[in-house]
């Protein structure tokens, strides 16, 4: 069995024992608290984890993109929620091809999206559930007033081949007490107008832990809690140790006693740092933390006694592991040092 030695750099590395713990202890949190787990697999990209996640025993999966969608259904991932507003004649056929071969949801905040919805969905004997978008405080997609939101409701009533399926959010990180605030006023503003929501969605990985048993949200969408990276431990998720995704990357250069280069840069690591200083840190090597990115290149300040040599390999546990995953071709799946497998990110790239 090859080892972790045996790969070139830079690749990642996928911890599986992290992985799947992370995994676990999700589930446990959810059917604790009875809420339906519906991961985000934004995060890694790839079926085998869709299904180990699925195995676990969450109902179904999350995708943000159709192509993305595809890919999982062509492995056979058969429950498919797609939190994404679907424009245009081209995306709606491919919307329709899918609904055709899995069960399907999406969501909608406009009379826009409505529409193209309703003329390319006309078969009442299978209609598509579609989700309203509720912005509860992170100022992106969503109505903005439980009013809007009952209004598009009737709307999607109305359509012959699609059907309400209930409230959709993505809460701001920490301002999951405001969004529960909202969907319940809306739940039961819905109530009132004798529409009843039987689910209502909600994500993100730093409030998970904080959904409970008296929420009105009964299905939860986390993403990043699968690999975790440095946000999530910044946002208390878990600690280093936790993260299975690390960026496997060779010292190239040390030019001063307290800077060394490597080589992922940020078509490696990416730019995306969430807000965190510094966008990366070394695992194992205590004060090195990578402080700045040209392409291919990533700069590494030492502090205190941490030093590294020319030749040396390190682990990079990026700012943010999603956006990771997204720039390489391929994964290695590893057990300390083996390598127990070489997956493709299969939906990897899928604008669309
Ligand atoms: C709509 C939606 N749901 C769920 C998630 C998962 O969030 P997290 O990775 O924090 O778990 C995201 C992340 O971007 C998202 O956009």
């Amino acid at each position: 069995m090859p080892s972790i030695d045996d790969l070139d750099t830079p690749a990642i590395l996928i911890d599986v024992g992290r992985a799947e713990a992370n995994i676990a202890r999700a589930q446990a949190h959810a059917d604790r608290h009875g809420l339906k787990l519906r991961p985000h697999i934004k995060t890694h990209k790839l079926p085998y984890w869709a299904k180990k996640q699925v195995a676990a025993g969450a109902v179904g999966i999350t995708c943000q993109k159709i192509g993305e969608a595809e890919v999982m259904a062509d492995a056979g991932l058969a429950d498919i929620f797609l939190p994404y507003n679907i424009l245009g004649k081209a995306k709606l056929e491919r919307l329709k091809a899918l609904h055709r071969r899995v069960t399907l949801s999406v969501t909608s905040d406009s009379m826009a999206t409505l529409d193209g919805l309703a003329a390319t969905f006309t078969d009442p004997g299978h209609r598509l559930p579609v989700l309203v978008e509720c912005d509860t405080g992170a100022g992106r997609c969503g109505v903005q007033s439980t009013s809007e939101a009952i209004a598009l409701a009737k709307e999607i009533d109305k359509a012959r081949g699609i059907v309400f399926g209930g409230l959709m959010t993505y809460p701001a990180a920490g301002r999951a007490g405001e969004a529960e605030a909202w969907l319940a006023d809306a739940r039961q503003a819905l109530a009132a107008s004798g529409l009843a929501c039987e689910r209502i969605s909600s994500g993100g990985t730093p409030d998970m832990w904080r959904s409970g048993e008296d929420s009105v949200v009964t299905e939860y969408r986390p993403g990043t809690y699968i690999y975790l990276d440095r946000y999530q431990v910044a946002k208390g998720v878990g600690s280093l140790d936790d993260c299975a995704l690390t960026v496997l990357s060779t010292v190239v250069s040390h030019p001063t006693p307290t800077r060394a280069i490597l080589d992922a840069g940020s078509k490696a690591l990416s730019s995306d740092t969430l807000g965190l200083a510094d966008f990366g840190e070394l695992l194992g090597v205590l004060g090195a933390r990578v402080t700045g990115l040209s392409e291919e290149h990533g700069n590494v300040t030492l502090s205190g006694d941490a030093r590294l040599r020319i030749g040396e390999r390190v682990r990079v546990v990026p700012d943010h592991a999603c956006v990771v995953s997204n720039l390489f071709d391929e994964v290695h799946l590893i057990d300390g040092e083996k390598v127990l497998e070489t997956l493709p990110v299969a939906a990897r790239g899928r604008m669309g």
